[in-house]
């Protein structure tokens, strides 16, 4: 069975629509691709229907990873069909925890930067007000976690 991946950011424009795309590029270089659905949401449906931001399209689309993402909003359907639920930063993941209406549901939510290899930041900070700095540091971050976040979920 496939293993379904859901990454969570606040607008899914820019974190979480890059998080789903570096794990994509990583389980299709690794040859794992058939074992996975991978998806990202975001808590508000402040940008639904939008592709991902131009300035995140742009510094992703640097490193080769081509942001593909719809924004959506995350549903109560979604803790039931994923198995994992990847918040970026503190709040996503309160939130999503908020609104978890079962003890199985509370066990798929985890945090993106628990996952680093060193532990230098606490969550994937938020890019959208911030310049050029920020998103390529979103993207060094999501680089390094998804990498664990992949030996993680083999090791289960
Ligand atoms: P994201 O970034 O949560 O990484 O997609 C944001 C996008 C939009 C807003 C905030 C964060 N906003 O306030 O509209």
């Amino acid at each position: 069975m496939k293993q379904k991946v859901l990454f969570v950011c606040l607008g899914n424009i820019c974190r979480s629509p890059s998080a789903e795309a570096v794990f994509n590029a990583l389980i299709e270089k690794e040859g794992f691709s058939e074992k996975f659905d991978v998806d990202s949401a975001g808590i508000s449906g402040w940008h639904q229907g939008e592709p991902a931001d131009r300035r995140m399209q742009q510094h992703a689309q640097k490193r080769g990873y081509n942001l593909t993402s719809i924004s959506r909003p995350v549903t109560a359907k979604d803790f039931d069909e994923f198995d994992y639920i990847i918040a970026m930063d503190q709040a996503n993941l309160r939130d999503l925890k908020d609104r978890a209406r079962k003890p199985e549901h509370l066990k798929k939510i985890f945090l993106m930067t628990d996952f680093l290899t060193n532990p230098t930041h606490s969550e994937v900070p938020d890019p959208y007000y911030g310049g050029n700095q920020g998103f390529e540091l979103v993207l060094d971050l999501l680089e390094d976690s998804t990498q664990n976040f992949l030996r993680f979920i083999q090791q289960k």
